[in-house]
């Protein structure tokens, strides 16, 4: 069927910018909200093996929401585009021919996920638009070189679209006018039970991943690639997070949980989160290398989500794809370099069953 698009306003910044909602959608199928603040995606709401849509990202129902002083303070990220660079920075530098950058230390002293005021804080340009068989949006920022101290003028693209057959899917496209480094995700939580009451401990979890990466105790990779083979990391076969969660090893003491990226096998399908009770199914493939999952471990009811439903420890989990952490300083890992004359492109898809 072919799916609909429609588009409100959500609020005002305070500097009094628009923020527009877009939800794209398939009438008791699919209903998919993102918005222009943090390219953010908001909402999902997909139907239980009985019919029942529920929503089952986290997020707020207003702007306001998240804009609060309790939220942003704590840097979670929830549904936003993330960027410049996903994820944790040895030492809040890098090197680029021959040149230091030095990153600022938004949280605990750390340079996470892009800096003081990252890709999640910006206020995006909107492009909607319908085709034959899909709709979609397509945010655009221009990053100023020098931005959080990053090198290079990059354009990005984000461009959410729903097809068809319900199938979701998130595209990158990105330039820059100098050489640069560059390695965006989104920081979507899910919680398949489309209540955040719960935690997420009771999903299925699949990844197709004979390796992961092992974290120094700075929640930094150790450059280490180690097989899964006999850890709580092995989710070669669909199994459930609480079991492995709950082991003894020193790996998960590190961040309370799982905060670990994943090493893909191959790019189709290679994820699984799969809810029990509710029978809803979400199967993910992508262009990336790796997959950050994080379950959720540092949400600690500091602000209140959708519905004034506090988000705690494990209410959700996060898939993010993307190329390793600390790509910058790891020189045996995938580069993220982007050269000028490159276009950076990256695309991961959702599939939404419910079994
Ligand atoms: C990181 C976590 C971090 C969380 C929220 C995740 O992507 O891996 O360590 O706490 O985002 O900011």
């Amino acid at each position: 069927m072919q799916p609909l698009l429609t588009s409100k306003t959500f609020g005002f910044t305070p500097k009094g910018e628009e923020i527009h909602l877009f939800t794209l959608s398939i009438p008791n199928q699919i209903e998919i909200s993102v918005m222009n603040y943090g390219a953010t995606w908001t909402h999902l709401l997909i139907p239980d093996r009985n019919g029942k849509m529920e929503d089952v990202v986290l997020g707020f129902d207003t702007l306001e929401g998240y804009l609060q002083k309790d939220y942003q303070d704590h840097y979670c990220y929830i549904g936003s585009t993330v960027g410049r660079i996903a994820g944790r920075i040895t030492g809040n530098q890098f090197h680029l021919d021959g040149k230091t950058y030095e990153l600022p230390a938004n949280l605990d002293g750390i340079h996470l996920h892009g800096g003081m005021e990252g890709w999640d804080r910006k206020v995006w340009k909107t492009e909607p638009f319908e085709t034959q068989n899909s709709v979609g949006v397509t945010f655009y920022y221009q990053s100023q070189d020098g931005e959080e101290n990053y090198p290079g003028t990059i354009d990005i693209w984000v461009t959410y679209t729903l097809d068809e057959t319900g199938r979701m899917e998130i595209s990158y496209q990105a330039s820059s006018d100098k050489k640069t480094i560059l390695n965006p995700t989104n920081h979507a939580y899910f919680n398949l039970t489309g209540d955040f009451s719960k935690t997420i401990e009771e999903h299925g979890f699949f990844v197709d991943a004979e390796n992961y990466l092992p974290m120094n105790k700075n929640s930094l990779p150790t450059g280490e690639i180690a097989n899964v083979g006999g850890t709580p990391f092995d989710f070669r076969n669909l199994k459930t997070i609480q079991e492995p969660i709950q082991r003894e090893h020193p790996q998960l003491q590190i961040a309370e949980g799982i905060d670990h990226c994943f090493v893909l096998k191959q790019p189709e399908d290679c994820a699984v989160l799969y809810d029990p009770e509710s029978g809803r199914k979400l199967t993910l493939s992508t262009t990336e290398p790796g997959i950050q999952v994080y379950t959720g471990n540092y949400l600690g009811n500091n602000f209140k989500g959708k519905n004034g439903v506090t988000y705690g420890k494990r209410t959700a989990i996060c898939l993010e794809t993307q190329h390793f952490p600390d790509s910058c300083n790891q020189p045996d890992f995938p580069s993220i370099l982007l050269m000028p004359e490159e276009i950076f492109e990256s695309r991961t898809q959702f599939v939404f069953t419910a079994e």
